[in-house]
Parts: C-alpha cells; sequence; structure tokens
C-alpha cells in the first residue's frame, strides 16, 4: 500500500471541474489498488485573490512545498484584467513553479486514434503522431530581470545559464532514450545570443548520450514542421516562451486542448496541470473536457508516486473510454451527442475499477 499525498489547487473557471473529475479517477485507482489517497485543497489565483487579496496565499504555497504532490486545475479570470504585477492569478502558478524548483515541464502530445477526425490537421498527417514536449519552465522571459512597464517603455529580459540549459536538456535527453531516441532542440540561435548558448550546451551534451539522435531547429521552421510532418517528432526540447507556444501549437493537432496533460518536474515536489486555461467562457456549465486534467493525474502517479501499473490503468482506462465513443462537447462536433465532464469522469473511473 502506497499513501497518494495530493495537494491539490484547483484555481479558476474550469479549474474546479477538471479537478474535481481527476480525484474522482484517483479515488478509483486507490480503491482498485488498495492506496490510501489523501486530497488537501487550496486556494490559487482569481478566487484566492478574492478572499485572501492574493492569488498565492502562505497557506497555499507552504502546503505545496511539502508536496509530495501538487496538482492544478487553472488560474486565470476575465476580473482580473486590470490587475497588474504580482496580484495576478498567473502570477501565482509562476512563483509556484519556481518556488518548486521544477523547471523541466513534460508536455505530451500523442494523437489519440479514435480522435484522428477532431485533429486540426488532415487524418493522414496526425495519424500517429507522439512526441513530447520539454519545456524549461522556471526561466526565459518569463522570469528575466529586469522587467516592467512605465507606459512609454516596457521591457522584459531573455536570460539563461548554462546551468540551467543543461539540467532540463539532461531531462530531454534521457526521455528521449526512453522513448524513440531522437531529440529535437528548438531555439532561435540566427538571432539570438541565449540561443547561441542553448544550442552549444545541448550539442556538447549529446555525446553523453549516444542512443539519442540530436538536431537543432529553429523555432519558425518547428512551428511549420509541427503542422505538416509532425510524425517526425519523438521529444522536442525547448525554452520556456517557446515551449508554451508550441505546446498549444501541439494541442490541434491532437484535437482539442483540452485533452494535454503536464508533469513538472526537477525538484523535490512534482507539479501537474493541465496544459488548458481556465476558459471562463465554458466555467460551471459541466462541459469542460477532464482528460487533460485525468492525464495529469497519471503522471503524477507515474513521476511522484512510482506507481507507473497505476498510470498505465489510468490511461488505458481513457483510450477504452474513447474508443467507446464517449465525447465531451469540444470533441462531439456540432451535431454529435456530448458528455458531462462528470459523466465522462465517471466512465474512467468504472473502466478502472
Ligand atoms: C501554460 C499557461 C501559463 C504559461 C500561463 C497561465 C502563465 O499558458 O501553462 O502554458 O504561460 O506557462
Ligand atoms: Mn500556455
Amino acid at each position: 500500500m502506497s499513501e497518494v499525498r495530493v495537494v491539490s489547487l484547483p484555481g479558476d473557471g474550469i479549474g474546479p471541474e477538471v479537478t474535481e473529475a481527476m480525484t474522482h479517477v484517483l479515488e478509483a485507482v486507490a480503491s482498485k489498488y488498495g492506496h490510501r489517497l489523501t486530497v488537501a485543497e487550496y486556494a490559487v489565483g482569481y478566487h484566492a485573490f478574492e478572499e485572501c487579496g492574493t492569488p498565492l496565499p502562505d497557506e497555499t504555497l507552504a502546503a505545496a512545498v511539502k508536496g509530495p504532490a501538487v496538482f492544478l486545475g487553472a488560474v486565470g479570470d476575465p476580473r482580473a484584467d486590470g490587475l497588474t504585477g504580482d496580484k495576478r492569478p498567473e502570477a501565482a502558478l509562476l512563483r509556484l513553479r519556481s518556488e518548486l524548483q521544477c523547471f523541466a515541464n513534460l508536455r505530451p502530445a500523442k494523437v489519440d486514434q479514435p480522435l484522428v477526425t477532431m485533429s486540426a490537421l488532415k487524418p493522414e498527417i496526425a495519424s500517429g503522431c507522439d512526441m513530447v514536449i520539454v519545456r524549461e519552465l522556471t526561466g526565459g522571459l518569463y522570469y528575466g530581470m529586469p522587467r516592467g512597464n512605465d507606459g512609454t517603455r516596457a521591457v522584459n529580459t531573455l536570460v539563461y545559464t548554462a546551468s540551467e540549459v543543461e539540467r532540463v536538456a539532461r531531462v530531454a535527453f534521457e526521455l528521449a532514450g526512453r522513448r524513440r531516441g531522437h531529440l529535437t532542440s528548438v531555439d532561435k540561435a540566427n538571432v539570438l545570443e541565449v540561443s547561441q548558448l542553448w544550442r552549444s550546451i545541448v550539442s556538447d551534451l549529446a555525446s553523453e548520450y549516444p542512443e539519442v539522435t540530436l538536431e537543432h531547429m529553429l523555432v519558425d521552421r518547428a512551428a511549420m514542421e509541427l503542422v505538416t510532418y509532425p510524425a517526425r517528432f519523438d521529444v522536442i526540447l525547448t525554452e520556456n516562451m517557446f515551449g508554451d507556444i508550441l505546446s498549444d501549437e501541439a494541442s490541434a493537432m491532437c484535437g482539442s486542448l483540452g485533452l494535454l496533460s503536464s508533469a513538472s518536474v526537477g525538484g523535490d515536489v512534482g507539479l501537474y496541470e493541465p496544459v488548458h486555461g481556465s476558459a471562463p467562457d465554458i466555467a460551471g456549465r459541466g462541459i469542460a473536457n477532464p482528460i487533460g486534467a485525468i492525464r495529469s493525474g497519471a503522471m503524477m502517479l507515474s513521476h511522484s508516486f512510482g506507481l507507473q501499473e497505476e498510470a498505465d490503468a489510468v490511461e488505458g482506462a481513457v483510450t477504452r473510454v474513447l474508443a467507446d465513443g464517449l465525447r465531451t462537447a469540444d470533441l462531439a462536433g456540432p451535431n454529435g451527442k456530448a458528455v458531462s465532464t462528470r459523466e465522462f469522469a465517471n466512465a474512467v473511473a468504472e473502466a478502472i475499477a
């Protein structure tokens, strides 16, 4: 028996709905495999700002750094549009990532065969695509100093140190070694000094991983190849902002942003979040796609608790429920029949039991 202790931060918008769905699936796993699941919930995001005047209350941060695993639903709210700096809901997420030192963000993007017609790409291009984007998560433009906006001039700073590049690159090389052995490092080395450093550090590491074939690709070309020849990618390694953008692009290949999961690793505590945002336009209606959240829960079982069989059981259950034809609204198409967030999660839980 294992203790599966989760710090749960449902957050804003559809965050609470998809978090509830993920928790329900974890309960099914715990009961089937005889683990003890405890879920402690804390406030984050706009909703925390309203309650406590800050999007990341001390109590939330203290619980998160204790871990061992943090699940985050989503942050962001249109009512926060007037807020700046560390009052913004997104600032809570950036601070959390940095405090947990989870510098490597793994974002798998795999086309589920039953959903191939939902892909924004032609089925023959999308079919069989299976990649993981390793996004550097605690450096780059989103953190660099100086930053600011005085109304007439604004500045952000892109900075990476060699050790920041090396540690995330090692995660990507190791992952590629366990997969198909192909690593694409994405940068903008024809223009940016930071990318030139990135490229040289990554190149120097390649000899330590002879089982991995390394290629470098400029980010603009990578954006194009992701929609023209996505099957060429196995593991993509890239810096923070490029990874943010390319992972949303990859979700269009899969059919919906609601499908993508992520694990942020590197520190003592793992942080797990669906890639989608808070989607305020559909919040509270029970129609959000919980698959990204449920798959993030599976990544948590595997990465934070070493429960690989259980993680595979969750993945397998999602695959079966999709093969059975269940679809949330984003995947049902205009004339298709859609089930609610809760119905989908119930079906996954039943498929595990
Ligand atoms: C993501 C999100 C966040 C990011 C935002 C909400 C700060 O877009 O996880 O991709 O940019 O990292
Ligand atoms: Mn993003």
